[in-house]
């Protein structure tokens, strides 16, 4: 049997009793984010019947559950993640990684020439445990996911991105103020104190 070491298993009892672990399980989200993106959409309105939105690194799926939910038979979900995701209903769902070229192709051709409204971006990668390396990877990730909001989403559209603050941070902001009129930063109670994981949102696509 696999000895669990004293961090997975310091990390298996804070998950167990994590009050946003236990209100996923009763309420049907397949995850704990789902309370990051309902407590930023009960504030900002983003999600609304109609809304044509496109959900990056979705798996395993409670942000485009509640995006399915609010956007209604109106709206359009288009999801991707690199790893699998079981299906939902009112969410289109490509396999890939973001990063490469074919992926992307392949998403826009689902997207199918439409213009989106909102773009929500949760992707994080796999960490290495090399804070500098985590960190760059993790911005990579950003960056693409915002030149994809600058080229896909209609003017006046709008971006949700997880970000980690420290170094690149201020030149990402400084980014996103070239493509939204407002950048504003959001902190959910649903993600930990200790962790420097903030929620960038740009306003009004210019
Ligand atoms: C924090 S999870 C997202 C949780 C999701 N918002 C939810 O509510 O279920 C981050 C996701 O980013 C995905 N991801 C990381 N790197 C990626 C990449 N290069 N391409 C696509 N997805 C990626 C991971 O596979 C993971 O599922």
């Amino acid at each position: 049997m696999a000895v669990r070491s004293k961090s997975s298993a310091a990390w298996l009892n804070e998950h167990v009793h994590d009050p946003y672990v236990q209100m996923a399980q009763k309420d049907g989200y397949r995850a704990r984010a789902a309370y990051k993106l309902l407590e930023i959409n009960d504030k900002d309105r983003l999600l609304k019947p109609g809304t044509v939105v496109a959900d990056l690194g979705s798996a395993p799926g409670s942000w485009s559950q509640i995006a399915a939910q609010l956007v209604g038979a109106q709206g359009r979900v288009f999801a991707l993640d690199i790893l699998p995701m079981a299906p939902l209903a009112g969410v289109d769902f490509i396999r890939g990684d973001f990063r490469e070229d074919a992926v992307l192709a392949e998403f826009e051709n689902l997207l199918g020439g439409r213009s989106l409204d909102l773009v929500i971006c949760d992707m994080a990668p796999n960490m290495s445990g090399n804070a500098v390396t985590d960190q760059a990877r993790s911005f990579y990730l950003a960056e693409l996911a915002l030149d994809f909001a600058a080229q896909h989403l209609k003017t006046g559209g709008d971006f949700l991105v997880k970000v980690f603050q420290g170094a690149g941070y201020q030149e990402y902001t400084a980014a996103m103020k070239t493509v939204f009129a407002q950048v504003q930063v959001r902190k959910p109670k649903a993600s930990r104190n200790r962790s420097s994981e903030v929620y960038l949102l740009g306003r009004n696509k210019r």
